[in-house]
């Protein structure tokens, strides 16, 4: 059997919970990928057998052979979605069936399983389940969720793993940046790239993040919170950053974002907004768009406003690049009037506070 469709989950709970005071202690300042809920679930898969034991139980340590495929191939995907407490008590996700379907299509790029989309999202039902008190209440948190996959085959000769397990953590977050909603500065990094025609820069595999933490870091060296991705071939187009997507206003209202050349994430943000704004009266043009353009157009004027996106992130403001060439302000550096157009109108959507005309939001039973 490999659908895995009839699979049920066996709920072990955890019989040392955090207690309560900790709890709300905790969930007063959460900030990003700090602190984790009480419980977490694993499904595993083997050749022989398909999808098999899966269960809710405490979040604890994985045991890992040092022979792991995972620790020496990096057989490794994730996928990264937020859930809301609604003011009325209701628990919803934001496009949960969209994750699972690129879930699915990081899956099939790195030679790994596909899990069923119901399993992926009964997983995710499961743990919010068990764990909802964990959802903080507030302006700008969400409880995180955290869907992996690594193959755990043991095994050093290079192929596709026999075994693979299936996990998800759940983590209460507040804003992704310290110091929250504010412009980024960013590096666009002349000798590293993060993606090339043919790779894997399409799927939300570990290797990519660790293919971009060099160039974080020369972006930190340089007083810049991010790198910005130029593509690998000629070097000239702007890619994405290393966790979120990029859209550019202009001042006839029309907006470009990057396409989907399998070089960058399609993040499910970048989806939404790119409904949003049409339905807004903008015209999205789904485009490459040049540095030196970026360059050009915010000296002109023409580039009204820049902005980056992703779910962790929402959508953060873009106020100047840097470059070995120099440095590009956009505008007056501060957040748009159509950057924070889109961000109330996704936000209150995501939030329950809007109505859902395309049904994004998916209501826990
Ligand atoms: N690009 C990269 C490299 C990312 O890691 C993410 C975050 O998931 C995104 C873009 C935005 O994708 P999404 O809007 O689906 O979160
Ligand atoms: C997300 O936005 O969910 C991401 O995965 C980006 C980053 C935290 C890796």
């Amino acid at each position: 059997m490999t659908g895995g469709d009839r699979l049920d989950f066996e709920l072990h709970p955890n019989a040392n919970p955090v207690p309560a005071a900790e709890r709300s202690a905790l969930l007063s300042s959460p900030g990003f990928g700090r602190i984790f809920t009480d419980h977490m679930v694993t499904i595993r898969w083997a050749e022989s057998k398909g999808w098999y034991d899966a269960r809710v139980e405490a979040r604890a340590p994985i045991p890992l052979d040092p022979a792991a495929a995972v620790l020496h191939y990096a057989q490794e995907i994730f996928e990264g979605l937020k859930a809301y407490q609604g003011s009325d008590g209701s628990v919803t996700m934001f496009r949960p069936d969209a994750n699972a379907r690129r879930f699915r299509e990081s899956a099939r790029r790195m030679a790994m399983p596909e899990l069923p989309d119901e399993l992926f999202l009964r997983s995710l039902e499961e743990l919010v389940r068990v764990d909802r008190e964990w959802i903080p209440q507030g302006a700008e948190t969400s409880l995180y969720l955290r869907p992996f996959m690594f193959a755990s085959e043991v095994f050093l000769g290079v192929r596709p793993a026999m075994e693979y397990l299936y996990c998800a953590i759940a983590s209460p977050a507040g804003a992704y940046f310290a110091g929250g909603v504010k412009p980024l500065t960013l590096w666009a990094s002349e000798h590293y790239t993060r993606a090339a025609p043919g790779g894997t820069g399409a799927a939300k595999c570990g290797g990519n993040y660790a293919a971009s933490l060099a160039s974080q870091a020369e972006a930190i060296e340089h007083g810049c919170d991010q790198v910005i991705f130029l593509d690998a071939v000629e070097r000239k187009y702007i890619d994405e950053l290393g966790g979120m997507n990029v859209f550019f206003v202009f001042d006839d209202g029309s907006i470009v974002t990057p396409p989907l050349t399998g070089s960058i994430l399609p993040g499910i943000t970048r989806d939404a907004l790119i409904t949003l704004a049409r339905e807004k009266g903008h015209e999205v043009r789904e485009e490459q768009y040049a540095l030196a353009q970026w360059r050009e157009d915010a000296a002109s004027g023409r580039l009204r406003e820049a902005f980056a996106c992703g779910t962790a992130a929402v959508i953060t403001p873009i106020g100047v690049v840097r470059s070995p060439a120099g440095e590009i302000v956009v505008a007056d550096g501060s957040t748009g009037a159509v950057t924070q157009g889109l961000r109330d109108t996704l936000v209150a959507i995501q939030r329950g506070d809007a109505p859902d005309p395309h049904g994004w939001v998916r209501r826990l039973a």
